[in-house]
């Protein structure tokens, strides 16, 4: 099959044969259909992840036919149209039975702890906990991003910032983590506003709910009850805990590899919540697909661009210079 293959950290991958991978008891084997573009495939290939092993094939955010069942998966046949959460839990550990999958301390990574999905194929392992059916009506290249970002922000904005309506909540980072966030939080009645320094996605944040953009956060005075940072960048936390009013939450979504400074004395003065977010078990995706069935959500809304995997290294490649405004899918 072909698959994007890096070699070197920060070298531009190459596309290029390589062989499909088996199917192994309890996992299945898809055909990748269409698969996301994420800031994080970037942080991969940069070599900010020591679970990644060279040559690696990235790619998690992902939607699927599935090509092979493997043994002991019961309820999948050929052809079922699916999706995962790119946290592929074990489904037998204290957490998995607690339902905290997305912390599943034997979680296995597409595109991290093994190849992912920017290939023809990508096989999911304990597929009996992580496969998620997609509605028929709902395509490919939306339910990709079921798989990453529009499913981490859901859970940041409703699980783990639990955002209620008619609370002003600062989302800095608009691309495909923070777009979502900000449409999942205007759909929970919130006040948004969105940060951003491209003119072109705080458009599109305006577009999707947020009653306020900024293109810079210097000067800016805010009253937040919850912030997010959906980039991953030191002084955009500095902002969003000096805007956070007393009991305010900030939710960590973006990475932040080289660490981050925390004025601790505000923290505990004005008892701020740091929380960290991080994906969302499959058993959540029913309520989050209820929503779009609905029309309440509208994560169709938030793909800008479709390219094929030979565009694909280039396009990571250019992540470096920035990120153009919404949602890239790709289509194997
Ligand atoms: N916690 C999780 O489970 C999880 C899941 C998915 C992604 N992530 C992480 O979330 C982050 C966002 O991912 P993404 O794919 O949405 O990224 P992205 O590259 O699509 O979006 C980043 C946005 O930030 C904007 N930006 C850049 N510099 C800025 C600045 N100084 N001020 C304001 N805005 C700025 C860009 O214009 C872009 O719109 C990444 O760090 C990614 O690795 C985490
Ligand atoms: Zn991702
Ligand atoms: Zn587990």
């Amino acid at each position: 099959m072909r698959a994007v293959v890096i070699e070197k950290y920060g070298v531009v991958p190459e596309v290029r044969e390589v062989p499909e991978p088996e199917v192994a008891a309890g996992a299945v084997v898809l055909k990748v259909e269409a698969t996301g573009l994420c800031r994080s495939d970037w942080h991969g290939w940069m070599g900010h992840d020591s679970d990644i092993v060279l040559p690696h094939v990235p790619g998690h955010e992902l939607a699927g036919t599935i090509a092979a069942v493997g043994a002991g998966v019961e309820g999948w046949q050929v052809g079922d149209r699916v999706t995962t959460p790119f946290i592929c839990a074990c489904g037998s550990c204290a957490e998995c039975a607690a339902g905290n999958q997305q912390v599943c301390p034997n979680q296995l990574q597409p595109g991290f702890n093994y190849w992912g999905s920017f290939a023809e194929y990508v096989a999911i392992p304990y597929a009996q906990v992580n496969l998620v059916r997609l509605p028929d009506e709902l395509d490919f290249g939306t339910a990709a991003g079921l798989g990453c970002r529009f499913a981490t922000s859901y859970r940041a904005v409703r699980q783990v910032g639990k955002v209620e309506a008619g609370e002003t909540v600062v989302v800095y980072g608009c691309g495909g983590v923070g777009l979502s966030a900000v449409m999942i939080a205007a759909a929970a009645g919130a006040r948004v506003v969105a940060v951003d320094t491209n003119p072109a996605a705080l458009q599109l944040a305006a577009e999707y709910g947020a009653v306020e953009t900024l293109s810079t956060t210097v000067g800016v005075d805010l009253d937040a009850h919850v912030t997010f940072d959906a980039l991953g960048s030191n002084d955009l936390v500095q902002h969003a805990l000096r805007v956070l009013r007393p009991r305010g939450r900030h939710v960590q979504i973006g990475l932040l590899p080289s660490g981050v400074q925390l004025d601790v004395s505000r923290l505990i003065g004005q008892e701020l919540q740091w929380l960290g977010s991080h994906g969302m078990p499959a058993h959540a995706y029913p309520e989050m697909l209820d929503q779009v069935a609905q029309g309440n959500l509208n994560p169709a809304a938030l793909i800008t661009r479709t390219i094929t995997l030979d565009e694909t290294p280039a396009a990571l490649a250019a992540l470096s210079d920035g990120t153009p405004a919404g949602v890239t899918i790709i289509t194997p």
